[in-house]
C-alpha cells in the first residue's frame, strides 16, 4: 500500500481549493467534504489515478465509483440521460441523488472507474466546497467514500484522517457534514430503481415521478462479486464492535446507540449517545455513523440499536445499520 505519503490538511479556503484541484492534476487522491460524507476524490479520466485510489481505500477493483461533475452539461457528455433522468436531475441536483444511467460513447471516464459496466453513476453534489473543486477542475471526479474500504463513512475530516493518513496527499477540512448517510442510487433503467436509500429520501422521488420506485432484486443485497451497488455488499459500513439492531431492553457490557427517548436501564449501559433525542431523522442520519465510531472505540461487549422508524431518512439509516450488524469472518 502507499503508506508513507505526508497528508495535508488544509482548511476550506480558496487556497485549499486551488491546491486541491492542482493535485488532482497531477493524478493525486483529494479528501473532501460534499453534503452526505467525505468523498476521496481522484480524476476520472486518469486511470492510474483511479488505481491509487482503490489502492488506498483496499476497496475490491470491481466496485464501480460515482463520477461527480459541476453541472448537469457535464453529466450529459458522459451519461445518457432520457426523459424520467432529466426530470430528477432537474429537480434534485445539486443534491444527495446519484444517478446511474448508460454511458455515452463519448465519455471520457476511465474504465477502470465504472468497472468495465456500460453504465455510470454521476452525481452533482451541493456543498459548496465539493462544487468549487468540481468547477474548477473541469473533469469529473471519481469519489467514494473517504474510509478504509468496508468501515464506517467519515462525517468530519478527523474520521478521514484517521483511516486515511499516509495513504493520500490532501485532505480539505470543511468541518462536519450535513446529511451524514451517502447519497441515494436510482439506476434509471427501463423503470427508475432504487438501488440504494441514502441522503434523499424516496418519497421525495416517487412524489416527481408520481409513482412507486422499483426495488432493487433481492439478491444485489447479498456478497455477490457483481453488486449492482457496493454499498449493497450484506458486510458493509461496518464497525468492529457486534451490532445487535431493534434492542428492548440492555444488557451490561452494552453500548446503545438510542433515538428519541432511550430505553429504561440505559443508566446502566457502557455508553449511551442519542442519535436524536427529539426523534428527527434527520438529525439522527447527520449523527449515525460519528457515533457509531464513537461507541466502537467502548470496548463494549455490544452495540445495541434502539429501533428507527422506516421512514424518510429512516430508510438509509436502517439499511446501513443492517449491513452493520452483519457478521463479518
Ligand atoms: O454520497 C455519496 O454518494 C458519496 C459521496 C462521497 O459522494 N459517495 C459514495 O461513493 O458513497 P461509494 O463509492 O462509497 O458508493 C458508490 C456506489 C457503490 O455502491 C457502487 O457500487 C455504486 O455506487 N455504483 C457506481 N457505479 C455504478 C453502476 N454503474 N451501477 C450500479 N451501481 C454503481
Ligand atoms: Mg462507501
Amino acid at each position: 500500500m502507499n503508506v508513507g505519503l505526508s497528508t495535508l490538511i488544509l482548511p476550506s479556503s480558496e487556497a485549499a481549493v486551488a491546491e486541491a484541484v492542482r493535485t488532482l492534476g497531477q493524478g493525486g487522491l483529494v479528501a473532501f467534504p460534499t453534503e452526505t460524507v467525505y468523498g476521496l476524490g481522484a480524476d476520472a479520466t486518469n486511470a492510474s489515478a483511479v488505481a491509487r485510489l482503490y489502492q488506498a481505500k483496499g476497496r475490491p477493483a470491481f466496485n464501480p465509483l460515482i463520477s461527480h461533475v459541476a453541472d448537469l452539461g457535464a453529466a450529459e457528455r458522459i451519461g445518457r440521460f432520457d426523459g424520467e433522468a432529466l426530470r430528477l436531475a432537474r429537480a434534485f441536483w445539486p443534491g444527495p441523488l446519484t444517478l446511474v444511467l448508460p454511458r455515452t460513447r463519448g465519455c471520457t471516464v476511465a474504465e477502470l472507474a465504472t468497472a468495465g459496466l456500460d453504465t455510470i453513476a454521476i452525481r452533482l453534489p451541493s456543498h459548496a466546497i465539493a462544487r468549487a473543486i468540481l468547477q474548477a477542475f473541469g473533469k469529473p471526479v471519481v469519489a467514494p467514500s473517504a474510509n478504509i474500504s468496508g468501515h464506517v463513512s467519515p462525517t468530519t475530516a478527523a474520521h478521514v484522517q484517521s483511516d486515511l493518513q499516509g495513504r493520500i496527499d490532501l485532505i480539505v477540512d470543511g468541518g462536519p457534514v450535513e446529511v451524514g448517510v451517502e447519497s441515494t442510487i436510482l439506476g434509471c433503467f427501463d423503470a427508475p430503481m432504487l438501488l440504494r436509500p441514502g441522503g434523499l429520501p424516496r418519497e421525495e422521488i416517487e412524489h416527481v415521478l408520481g409513482r412507486r420506485l422499483e426495488q432493487a432484486p433481492a439478491d444485489a443485497e447479498s456478497d455477490s462479486p457483481q453488486p449492482l451497488a457496493s454499498g449493497m455488499l450484506a458486510s458493509h459500513y461496518a464497525p468492529r464492535t457486534p451490532v445487535r439492531l431493534n434492542a428492548t431492553t440492555i444488557a451490561p457490557g452494552e453500548a446503545l446507540l438510542a433515538f428519541d427517548t432511550p430505553l429504561a436501564g440505559s443508566e446502566y449501559a457502557a455508553a449511551v449517545v442519542n442519535l436524536s433525542a427529539r426523534g428527527d431523522l434527520n438529525e439522527a442520519a447527520a449523527n449515525l455513523f460519528d457515533y457509531l465510531r464513537a461507541l466502537d472505540t467502548k470496548r463494549a461487549r455490544t452495540i445495541a440499536v434502539m429501533p428507527i422508524p422506516d421512514h424518510g431518512l429512516g430508510e438509509a439509516i436502517n439499511d446501513r445499520l443492517r449491513r452493520a450488524a452483519v457478521r463479518r469472518e
